[in-house]
C-alpha cells in the first residue's frame, strides 16, 4: 500500500494512522484497504487502456457495495460471476450496461436476472449455456449482447488450481478440434443473442506477457475463420485478467500500460494482417486491481520455538481469512507493525488457530527475536481473495475491511458476530 509509514514511536502508520490505534477502534484481525490507492490502481488501468478499450474490474477478487460505487465513480466496468456478486453490483448502483456475467453453470434464475436487469454482456461457457441464454432473453423479449468464452491451449506458468486456458479443465470451449468455432456458428443462429465477440482468461498470478500475446493470436485467428464462415467481423476481444502482483520481493509485475501496449501492438498487427477491422479490446483484472491496497492486521497470540527449526507463531486469524496459503502454497510476507525492534531476526512460521496443522498463513519469514504477545503483525497484499474466500470454519467470525483514507478509517464490511452466525441456525 503506497501510504503506509513508520511513525517515529515505531509503530506504523497507514494513510496517516497508527495502526495500533486502529487495532484498538476495529480489533483483530481485520483487513485495512487504502482507498486512494485503490482508485490510483482503477485509474492506472482506465488509462493504459484508453478510449478504445475497457477495463473490468474482477469482483471475484473483492467486491463490497462502497468499492462498487468506487469503480462506477472511477469509470470502471465490472465483472461479476453469481447471482451474489450481481446483487451487490446492482445495489450498490452499478449500471448494468457496464456488468459482464460469467460463469461455467450460471442458473436459469441468475440468467433471467441478468438479462431483465440488462447487463451489457453475458459470457457464454458452453454449448448448453448458449440456448439457456437465447431462450431466455426471447422469452423476455430482450436480444443479449454475448461473449463466448474460448481455452486458446495456452500453458500458463502458474499454480495448476488457477491456470485455465488448457483444454483440460470446465472453463470455455475448445479452440482445438472446433468447438469454439461450432458455438460462434450455432450462437450466429440464435435470435436471442446479439454475439460481440469472443472471451479467454488464461489464468492468474501471471508475470510475463508472452501468454496473453499467444492468446491474443489465437483469439485474433478465430475472428478470421469467422468472418471467413460467416461474413461477419466480431466486433470485441476479451483477454480476461491474471496479471500477477508482488506478494514478497521476488515477485517482479508487469504495469497495467506493459500489458495494454502488448495487447495492442500484436491485435492490431495481426488483425491488420488479416484484413480485419481492429476489435475493441477489453480486459478483467481483479487481483492486480485490489490485491496490493490492503493488508490483514493480526494480533500475536502464542509463541512456541522449535529449537534449530523454526518458531511458530499464532496470531488471531488464520485459513479462515486467508486460505491462498494452504490452497496455492501462496506466499506471503510479515512484519511487526506495533513497535520498532532492534533484536535479531528469527526464522517464523505465521500460523492461525485453526484446528488443523496445514492452517498457515506465512510459511517462512522473519521476524524480532523479541515477538511477544500482544503484538501486531501486518501480512500486506491481502485485498484480493482473501475476505472474498473467507469461511466460518470454526466458526470464526469474518473480519471486518476498513477503508482507510485521508487519516480516516471507515468501516466498508462489519465484522460477523456470533448473532450472525446463529441467525442462519435455525434448528
Ligand atoms: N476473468 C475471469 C474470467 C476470471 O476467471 C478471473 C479469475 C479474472 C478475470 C480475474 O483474475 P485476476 O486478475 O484476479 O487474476 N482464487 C484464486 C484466483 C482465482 C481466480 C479465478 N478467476 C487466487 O486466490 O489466486
Amino acid at each position: 500500500s503506497r501510504t503506509v509509514h513508520r511513525a517515529p514511536g515505531g509503530a506504523v502508520t497507514v494513510g496517516g494512522i497508527e495502526v495500533t490505534r486502529l487495532a484498538e477502534e476495529f480489533g483483530t484481525p481485520a483487513y485495512f484497504l487504502d482507498e486512494a490507492d485503490f482508485r490510483a490502481r482503477c485509474r492506472a488501468w482506465a488509462d493504459a487502456f484508453g478510449r478504445d478499450a475497457d477495463v473490468f474490474y474482477a469482483g471475484k477478487a473483492f467486491l463490497s457495495r462502497a468499492l462498487v460505487r468506487w469503480l462506477d465513480e472511477e469509470g470502471l466496468n465490472l465483472d461479476v460471476c453469481s447471482g451474489g456478486e450481481l446483487a451487490t453490483a446492482l445495489d450498490a448502483g452499478m449500471p448494468a450496461e457496464r456488468i459482464a456475467f460469467h460463469g461455467n453453470n450460471k442458473s436459469v434464475e441468475e440468467i433471467e436476472r441478468a438479462v431483465a436487469a440488462g447487463v451489457g454482456r453475458i459470457v457464454l461457457d458452453s454449448f448448453q449455456e448458449i440456448v439457456r441464454v437465447a431462450h431466455i432473453a426471447q422469452s423476455l423479449g430482450r436480444r443479449q449482447r454475448v461473449l463466448i468464452r474460448v481455452t486458446v491451449g495456452v500453458e500458463a506458468h502458474t499454480h495448476e488450481f488457477i491456470a485455465t486456458a488448457h483444454e483440460d479443465q470446465k472453463f470455455g470451449l475448445a479452440l482445438a478440434g472446433g468447438q469454439a468455432a461450432e458455438a460462434v456458428r450455432r450462437a450466429l443462429r440464435l435470435d436471442g443473442l446479439e454475439l460481440a465477440g469472443i472471451h479467454s482468461h488464461i489464468g492468474s498470478q501471471i508475470f510475463d506477457t508472452s501468454g496473453f500475446e499467444v492468446a491474443a493470436h489465437r483469439v485474433v485467428g478465430l475472428l478470421k475463420e469467422v468472418r471467413d464462415e460467416h461474413g461477419v467481423e466480431l466486433s470485441e476481444i476479451d483477454l480476461g485478467g491474471g496479471l500477477g502482483i508482488a506478494y514478497t520481493s521476488a515477485d517482479d509485475p508487469r504495469e497495467p500500460h506493459e500489458i495494454a501496449k502488448a495487447l495492442s501492438e500484436i491485435v492490431g498487427r495481426e488483425c491488420e494482417a488479416a484484413g480485419l477491422r481492429t476489435p475493441r479490446i477489453s480486459v478483467e483484472p481483479g487481483r492486480a486491481i485490489v490485491g496490493p491496497t490492503a493488508f490483514t492486521l493480526y494480533e500475536v497470540g502464542t509463541i512456541k520455538p522449535l529449537d534449530g527449526l523454526r518458531t511458530y507463531v499464532s496470531v488471531d486469524g488464520g485459513m479462515s481469512d486467508n486460505i491462498r496459503t494452504a490452497l496455492y502454497d501462496a506466499e506471503y510476507s510479515v512484519a511487526l507493525v506495533s513497535r520498532a525492534s532492534d533484536a535479531e531476526p528469527m526464522l517464523v512460521r505465521v500460523v492461525g488457530k485453526h484446528c488443523e496443522s496445514g492452517d498457515i498463513v506465512v510459511r517462512d519469514a522473519f521476524l524480532p527475536a523479541d515477538l511477544a504477545p500482544g503484538d501486531l503483525v501486518a501480512v500486506p497484499a491481502t485485498g484480493a481473495y482473501c475476505r472474498s474466500m473467507a469461511s466460518n470454519y470454526n466458526h470464526a467470525l469474518r473480519p471486518p475491511v476498513v477503508a482507510v483514507r485521508d487519516g480516516g478509517a471507515k468501516v466498508i464490511v462489519r465484522r460477523e458476530t456470533e448473532d450472525d452466525l446463529l441467525r442462519l441456525d435455525v434448528g
